[in-house]
């Protein structure tokens, strides 16, 4: 077992062609700013079914950018569900906007609508103007975008689709990022994520000016676009001629750009984007099949019809009372077989910082989501044979 590779919960799959790729940007003359990041922003487009794509740094900038270019600010509030990464919830504080948690289906982590209104409805008790919707497509899985979209009509919200984890998939005929029913969708592209870059996020949108607004706010609310200047002594000289080295700062945005070193990597990357789900859906269809008798102290989540999705997880549910055992002497257990397992996710409302903030709301289905989820390793590398060996651990800590 010593000489066997320890096999993490997930990881980023490079191949010689993507190596190739980066050192060819390495020779060339534009680090960042340069082809490859406007490559990557087509293809990105193309890909998703979208009209524009921004890519940015990371996944949590380009929550900031959605939050800055909706206008959400103090006063307003967004909703989010409980269960995802901080950085969904930190995108409304860093515009100052409040927080409403919903709570989530225990059985997928994915807020539903009823869970969205209900959250809807306490945020507006408290007197706070809820603006927008932030669902979750956690692990891959696609909320019920229609059913949202619906409620957030109702209610005049925007909704941004945090699709971090759901990049490939495809739910009722559509593709992830395509914003049927949404303004913007955003995503990462860290090392675990389906496609990696090291660092990396983007936002998708239909909406020409929100695209704008995103474009401009990820370059320090820089133009060079002269049909927008503001300054005509500054940007003219004296015989009406453009002065080439003019710009405008017309708002206050960021350095929030991708170099083209990590375009590279994500360009080489997306042209693989279909075969990694292909690899990840037969990974997770083959976990469903063998771990299925381990059932009911392990089972899947619960699957949303009509969807082909893009895996980024593959997480259990582990009655962990049933087994007698706590998560954590499992999980130490395991990673002695060389395994990795992670949590996916503690709560948000339950961060010291938000318990600070808001106190702690009562959100049974994430509290009984949270206690039994377990992510399992998956990434196109696992071969079968490497799941094999973590179905069999699986099975000896469970049926010793
Ligand atoms: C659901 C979700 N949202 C946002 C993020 C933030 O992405 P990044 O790590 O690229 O900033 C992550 C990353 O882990 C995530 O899982």
């Amino acid at each position: 077992m010593a000489d066997r590779p320890f096999l993490p919960y997930g990881r980023q799959t490079i191949d010689e062609d993507d190596i190739a790729a980066v050192t060819q940007v390495l020779r060339g003359d534009y680090l960042t700013t340069g082809p490859n990041s406007a490559s990557f922003d087509q293809v990105l487009a193309q890909s998703t079914g979208a009209r524009h794509a921004i890519g940015c740094a990371n996944g949590t900038a380009a929550l900031h950018l959605a939050a800055l270019a909706l206008d959400l600010g103090p006063g307003d509030c967004v909703v989010v569900p409980a269960i995802t990464f901080t950085a969904t919830a930190n995108a409304a504080r860093f515009v100052g906007a409040e927080v409403e948690f919903a709570d989530v289906d225990p059985l997928t982590g994915l807020m539903r609508v009823d869970d969205a209104r209900a959250a809807i409805a306490r945020a507006q008790a408290k007197g706070w103007k809820v603006r927008a919707l932030f669902p979750v497509h956690l692990a891959g899985q696609v909320c019920d975008m229609a059913g949202l979209a619906e409620l957030a009509r109702d209610h005049d919200l925007a909704v941004v689709e945090d699709a971090c984890h759901a990049l490939g998939g495809v739910f009722d005929g559509h593709r992830v990022g395509d914003c049927a029913f949404s303004a913007l969708s955003v995503f990462s592209f860290h090392p675990v994520k389906t496609v990696a870059m090291g660092e990396g996020g983007a936002v998708t949108t239909n909406d020409d000016a929100l695209a704008g607004r995103l474009r401009d706010l990820r370059s320090h609310g820089i133009t060079r676009d002269p049909t927008r200047f503001q300054r005509p002594d500054l940007a003219f000289d004296e015989h009406g001629q453009p002065n080439s080295w003019h710009y405008e700062m017309l708002d206050l945005g960021f350095n929030y750009r991708l170099s083209d070193i990590a375009c590279a990597l994500g360009l080489s990357q997306l042209a693989k984007l279909p075969a990694f789900v292909a690899r990840r859906a037969q990974l997770v269809a083959r976990y469903d099949r063998l771990l299925a008798p381990l059932a009911p102290l392990l089972f899947p989540t619960n699957r949303r019809p009509r969807q082909n999705p893009g895996w980024h997880l593959y997480v259990a549910l582990v009655d962990f009372p049933g087994l007698g055992r706590s998560r954590a002497q499992v999980m130490e257990s395991l990673r002695t077989r060389g395994i990795g397992t992670q949590v996916h996710y503690i709560p948000v409302p339950d961060q010291p910082y938000y318990v600070a903030r808001y106190g702690r709301p009562i959100l049974p289905g994430a509290q009984a989501y949270f206690l039994k989820c377990l992510s399992l390793p998956l990434y196109p590398g696992l071969g079968d044979d490497d799941q094999d060996r973590v179905i069999d651990a699986l099975f000896q800590e469970l049926r010793p």
